[in-house]
C-alpha cells in the first residue's frame, strides 16, 4: 500500500464516488423527508411551499451543502475540529452545530417509536384500526406505550453506533432506498387515484389533492404569511439535507480527494427533493381526498393519520403495503438517527478523549430521558405554547423549533461569514475544484455565501426570535 493510500485508509474513507453519495443519502433521506416534508407542505398551503422549498434548494442548499462538504475534506476533521482548522478564532461555531443534533435525536427517536408501533400494527394485521379517525391521537396521548416504543426504536439506534457496525447499515441501505423510491412512487400513483365521499356527501378526489399539492395559490398572501413558510421551508431544507449540524463536515472528511464534489453534491440534493416531494405526493393528495384542505393543517401526525386510510381502501392487499411500508421507513429513519447519534459520540470522543462505548452510554442516557420527556408531552406533561411562527405547540415541537428554527440558521450564518467574509469563497472553490473541475455556479456560490444566505438568515432569525414580527 502507498503511504498516501495508507493515510487515507486510517481516516475511514469511502469507496469513491457512488459510495459517498450513498453514504450522504442514507444520513439525509429519513423521517425528515417521509415525515416532515409533507406535514410541512400541507400546513403551509402545498404548492406555494413546494415553490419556495425547491427555489432554496438549488440555491441555499447547494451553497450549504457544498461549503460543509468541502470544509470536512479540506481540513480532514470532524466538525468540532475542523471550523478550528478553517480559522483559529471561529472554532465555536464546530461547537454550536455538535448541539443540533443532540437536540433532535431524542424527539427523532420519539417518531421512530410511532413508525414502529405502525409497523407492529400492521404485522398484527390491525391496519385497518390505525385508519379509524383519532387512533392516532389516543396512542400518542396514551401514557406508557409509546415510551416503549420509542426506547426500543433508540435502542436499536444505539447498538448499532455502539458497536461501531454503521458499515453494515450503509450496504443493507443500498438495497433499501431504491426500494423505499419505487413504493413511494407507487402508492403515490395510487393515491391519486383516489375518491372519496363523506358524511355530508362530498366527494373528493385525489386528482384534487394533487392541485393543492402543486399549484401555488397566492391569494390572501401578505409578507408575514410569506416570512413563515419561507422560515419553515428553510429550516425543513437544512432538517432534510442535514447541514449546519456538522454531519456533512464529518462525512466531507471521508471523502477522497479525486471525487468531484459539485457532481455528488447535486445528486445527494436530486435524490433527496426526489423522496420529499414524491412523500408529498403520496400524503397530500390522501389528506385532501379523505378530510378536505381543512385537514392538513394536522401536523406532525399527519402521515400516521392519512396513510393508513390509503392502505385501508386498498383491502387486504393494502394491509401488506402498509406493511412493506412502515418496514421501509423504519430502515430509512435507522440510518438516519444512527448518523445523528453518530455525530455526538464521535464529537465527545475528539473533544474529551472517551472511548466510543463510554461516549455511545453517555449519550444513550441523556437521549432516553429527553425522549421519554418528549413522549410525555403528548399526556402528563401536555401543555399548550404558542411558537414565535404563530403555531402551538408541545415538548416535540419546541426541540424541533429550537434546533431547525433557530440553532441551525446560527450555525448556517457564522458558516457564511466565516467563509464568505474571513477566509473568502476561493477557500471552498479550490477545493471543490481541485484545478481540474468545473464549478458551474461559481458566480452564484460567491454571491449566495457572501449576500444573500447570510441576509436573509438574520432576517429569518430575527423573526424566529420573535424580535420582530413582520
Ligand atoms: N436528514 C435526516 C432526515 O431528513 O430525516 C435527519 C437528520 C439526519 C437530521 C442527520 C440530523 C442529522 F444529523
Amino acid at each position: 500500500m502507498s503511504e498516501k493510500k495508507e493515510k487515507t485508509a486510517k481516516r475511514g474513507s469511502f469507496t469513491g464516488q457512488l459510495g459517498f453519495i450513498m453514504a450522504a443519502a442514507g444520513s439525509a433521506v429519513g423521517l425528515g423527508n417521509i415525515w416532515r416534508f409533507p406535514y410541512l407542505a400541507a400546513k403551509n398551503g402545498g404548492g406555494t411551499f413546494l415553490l419556495i422549498y425547491l427555489i432554496l434548494v438549488v440555491t441555499f442548499g447547494f451553497t450549504l451543502l457544498t461549503t460543509e462538504i468541502a470544509i470536512g475534506r479540506k481540513t480532514k476533521q470532524s466538525p468540532l475540529t475542523a471550523y478550528k482548522n478553517v480559522h483559529e478564532k471561529w472554532g465555536g461555531i464546530g461547537i454550536l452545530a455538535c448541539l443540533v443534533p443532540t437536540i433532535i435525536l431524542p424527539y427523532y427517536c420519539s417518531i421512530g417509536g410511532w413508525v414502529l408501533k405502525y409497523l407492529s400494527v400492521f404485522v398484527t394485521g390491525q391496519g385497518t384500526a390505525a385508519a379509524e379517525d383519532g387512533y392516532f391521537t389516543s396512542y400518542i396521548t396514551s401514557n406508557t406505550e409509546p415510551i416503549v416504543w420509542m426506547l426500543i426504536y433508540f435502542g436499536i439506534t444505539a447498538l448499532i453506533v455502539f458497536f461501531g457496525v454503521e458499515k453494515g447499515i450503509e450496504k443493507f441501505s443500498k438495497v433499501l432506498m431504491p426500494i423505499l423510491l419505487v413504493m413511494i412512487v407507487a402508492i403515490a400513483i395510487y393515491s391519486l387515484t383516489l375518491k372519496h365521499t363523506d358524511a355530508s356527501g362530498e366527494t373528493r378526489t385525489g386528482l384534487q389533492g394533487l392541485a393543492v399539492y402543486l399549484i401555488p395559490d397566492f391569494t390572501g398572501m401578505t409578507v408575514k404569511k410569506f416570512f413563515m413558510i419561507l422560515m419553515d421551508a428553510m429550516g425543513q431544507l437544512f432538517f432534510s439535507i442535514s447541514v449546519a449540524m456538522g454531519i456533512m463536515v464529518a462525512y466531507g472528511s471521508y471523502v477522497p480527494k479525486d471525487t468531484n464534489l459539485i457532481k455528488s453534491i447535486n445528486r445527494i440534493e436530486i435524490f433527496d427533493t426526489a423522496v420529499a416531494f414524491l412523500a408529498g405526493l403520496m400524503v397530500i393528495p390522501t389528506v385532501v381526498a379523505f378530510t378536505g384542505v381543512d385537514g392538513m393543517s394536522q401536523g406532525p401526525g399527519l402521515m400516521f393519520v392519512s396513510l393508513p386510510k390509503v392502505f385501508a381502501s386498498m383491502g387486504t392487499v393494502g394491509q401488506i403495503i402498509g406493511f412493506v411500508f412502515f418496514l421501509i421507513v423504519s430502515f430509512a429513519a435507522i440510518t438516519s438517527s444512527v448518523s445523528v447519534m453518530e455525530a455526538i459520540v464521535s464529537s465527545l470522543m475528539d473533544k474529551f478523549r472517551f472511548s466510543r462505548r463510554r461516549s455511545a452510554v453517555i449519550v444513550a442516557v441523556y437521549t432516553a430521558i429527553v425522549g421519554v420527556i418528549v413522549c410525555m408531552g403528548y399526556n402528563r406533561l401536555y401543555f399548550e405554547l404558542t411558537l414565535p411562527n404563530g403555531s402551538t405547540g408541545q415538548v416535540l415541537d419546541i426541540l424541533d423549533y429550537i434546533s431547525n428554527n433557530v440553532l441551525m440558521p446560527v450555525v448556517a450564518l457564522l458558516t457564511c461569514l466565516l467563509i464568505g467574509w474571513v477566509v473568502k469563497p476561493d477557500y471552498i472553490i479550490e477545493e471543490v475544484t481541485q484545478g481540474k473541475y468545473k464549478f458551474g455556479r461559481k458566480g452564484l456560490y460567491v454571491v449566495m455565501i457572501k449576500f444573500i444566505v447570510p441576509i436573509l438568515l438574520f432576517v429569518l432569525l430575527l423573526q424566529s426570535l420573535g424580535i420582530v414580527k413582520l
